[in-house]
């Protein structure tokens, strides 16, 4: 509700930012726990938040810079009705099967992605049971990886040919086991490090039962507009990957772009808008929807349709030769979900496949200052 103070994390990043933004745009005041100045500078400098020009009383930031730090959020709890938790580690390094990049010298996959996760989540959940006495619900950040078996994006054809063409629909109930160690990649860590944070955050709540009530949302692979990108750290990068494309795009993506390959690449057909994302964050806060319960964000999306859909909207970059044929071959593993609830009890439609290209094909064009379409 509006005037309410909201403790956000992550709002450096991709989703966060949305998710701040939104927060913003419904009249809520929002403290941010942030890495450092840096990024604080970012956040303030980017199109949408310049637009939106807050004032000091509505938006605070705040420096945690390791969350994983006992006792790391105990300051910023100051009376904050709402957290809502979005920072974590993301995978930088996809390609890898060994993964380091991205790390600091000597750290585990584990540390990195397993232990942070949970530190973050229990730290969270700490800080407000001793310190927030205000806080009545935190909204966390979790993942549709969190909840399927971790090989649907290690290798995605493998995982579907185990479950024999059988037709299984997961939801926001569903939940599996960690991921043991030793992992094979940074992503393999990542799915481990979302499962067992979920499991961390539900289990503490269930034992100390706090005043608090805690909410999960669990999306896709997210795309849309990243007002805070500088080039190769985001998941748009994702999306380009499925468009041929020339590499001399003035963006600083030519270091993947382009290169004849002709190999075949297998992935889980899931997709979900940011702003849809950071819509069910902010929804979630409100008093009609009950607490201890997990929503499941998903689309399902097609890869091949990628090239005929950014066609259909941006036809000049084509025939232009700004994308062009080539890369890689995708093609569609299906993941399927249940994302009724998001209908039924926070109201939402969530966008179609074709929207999340449009919205991330164009923003490229942008950035590319293509002067096509
Ligand atoms: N992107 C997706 O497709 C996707 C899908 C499902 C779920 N999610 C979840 O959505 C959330 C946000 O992801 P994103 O895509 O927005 O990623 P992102 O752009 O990399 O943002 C991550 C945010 O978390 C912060 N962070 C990372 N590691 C941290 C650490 N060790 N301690 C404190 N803060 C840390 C970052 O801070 P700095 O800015 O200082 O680096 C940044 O604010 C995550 O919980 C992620 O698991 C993402």
């Amino acid at each position: 509700m509006a005037g309410e103070l909201v403790l956000l994390t992550g709002g450096t990043g991709f989703l966060g930012y949305t998710i701040l933004i939104d927060l913003l745009q419904h009249g809520y005041n929002v403290r941010v726990a942030a890495r450092s100045h840096e990024k604080i500078a970012k956040v303030w400098a980017a199109p949408s938040m310049v637009a939106l020009d807050p004032p000091a009383t509505q938006l605070m930031f705040v420096i945690v810079s390791d969350m994983t730090a006992p006792g790391a959020y105990d300051e910023a709890m100051q009376n904050v009705d709402f957290i809502i938790h979005a920072a974590a580690p993301l995978p930088v390094d996809l390609a890898s099967t060994n993964g380091k990049s991205g790390l600091q010298q000597g750290q585990s996959l584990e540390d990195a992605f397993v232990t942070a996760c949970v530190q973050g989540n229990l730290g969270i959940l700490q800080s407000a049971r001793d310190k927030g006495n205000t806080v009545r619900r935190i909204v966390m950040t979790s993942s549709t990886v969190a909840i399927a078996p971790a090989d649907f994006f290690a290798d995605a054809a493998a995982a579907a040919q185990r479950e024999g063409g059988k037709e299984v629909i997961r939801g926001p109930d569903t939940r599996v086991s960690v991921p043991e160690p030793p992992y094979k990649s940074q992503l393999h860590a990542y799915c481990a490090a979302k499962t067992a944070s979920l499991e961390a955050a539900e289990t503490y709540v269930k034992k100390h039962a706090p005043r608090f009530d805690l909410i999960s949302i669990m999306p896709s692979l997210v795309f849309g507009r990243d007002e805070l990108t500088t080039g190769t750290d985001s998941t748009r990068m994702l999306m380009y990957r499925l468009l041929p494309q020339t590499a001399s795009n003035g963006t600083g993506d030519g270091d993947f772009a382009s290169s004849p390959d002709q190999s075949e690449i297998a992935a889980v057909g899931n997709a979900v808008l940011c702003t849809d994302v950071a819509r069910a964050h902010v929804r979630a806060l409100d008093p009609d929807v009950k607490g201890n319960q997990s929503f499941v964000l998903n689309t399902d999306a097609r890869w091949e349709d990628t090239v005929h859909i950014a066609k259909t909207h941006f036809p000049g970059s084509f025939e232009s030769n700004l994308f062009r044929p080539g890369g890689p071959k995708w093609s569609t593993v299906p993941l399927k979900w249940d994302t009724a609830k998001v209908r039924d009890v926070l109201g939402m439609e969530l966008a179609t496949y074709d929207a999340m290209v449009k919205e991330v094909v164009g923003e490229y064009l942008e950035m590319a200052g293509s002067g096509h379409d």
